[in-house]
């Protein structure tokens, strides 16, 4: 079992389109073992995004990522890192698959509704800016039997 830290951004917060891409997720048979709605800090957005930082685009992502509540979640699942990311599409939803999240509901590189790591590594470093372990729910659902074979 995988781990990835996904956010729901300002834009998807703020277009109401939470509960559709949840859904994805739980359609997909991945588990949200944690959630919280926060307000993105600048000294949350840095630490997020450091590899972003001395980037041109910088700037406007720190401007729109803290400019309205988002979601954090953890979603676990086999494969979950590569599965997630695949289930985004591209960063730009300009060119992100029809299909995809980004490809579906998004026309902007910024404003691409979701955030999801990139790595095992980045996934790990990630959860633990967003949640202690005592806020991550371990449980096993009674639908995983059914969701892919044991011996797979
Ligand atoms: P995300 O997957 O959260 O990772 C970094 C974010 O920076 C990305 O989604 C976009 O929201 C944003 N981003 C990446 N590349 C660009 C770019 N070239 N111009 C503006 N924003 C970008």
């Amino acid at each position: 079992m995988e781990r990835s830290l996904v956010l729901l951004k300002p834009d998807c917060v703020q277009r109401r389109l939470m509960g559709r891409i949840l859904t994805r997720f739980e359609d997909k048979g991945l588990n949200i073992v944690a959630m919280k709605m926060i307000r993105m800090t600048t000294d949350l957005a840095r630490r997020h995004y450091a590899e972003h930082v001395n980037k041109p685009f910088y700037p406007g992502l720190e401007s729109y990522i803290t400019s309205a509540p988002l979601v954090a979640m953890i979603v676990e699942g086999r494969e979950a890192v590569r599965v997630v990311r695949s289930m985004l599409g591209e960063t730009s939803g300009l060119k992100a698959s029809a299909g995809t999240i980004r490809g579906d509901f998004s026309c902007s590189r910024q404003m691409n509704l979701v955030h999801a790591s990139d790595g095992i590594e980045s996934a790990q470093r990630e959860i633990g800016i967003y949640f202690a372990p005592a806020e991550i729910c371990e449980c096993e659902p009674t639908l995983a039997k059914w969701l892919s074979a044991i011996d797979e």
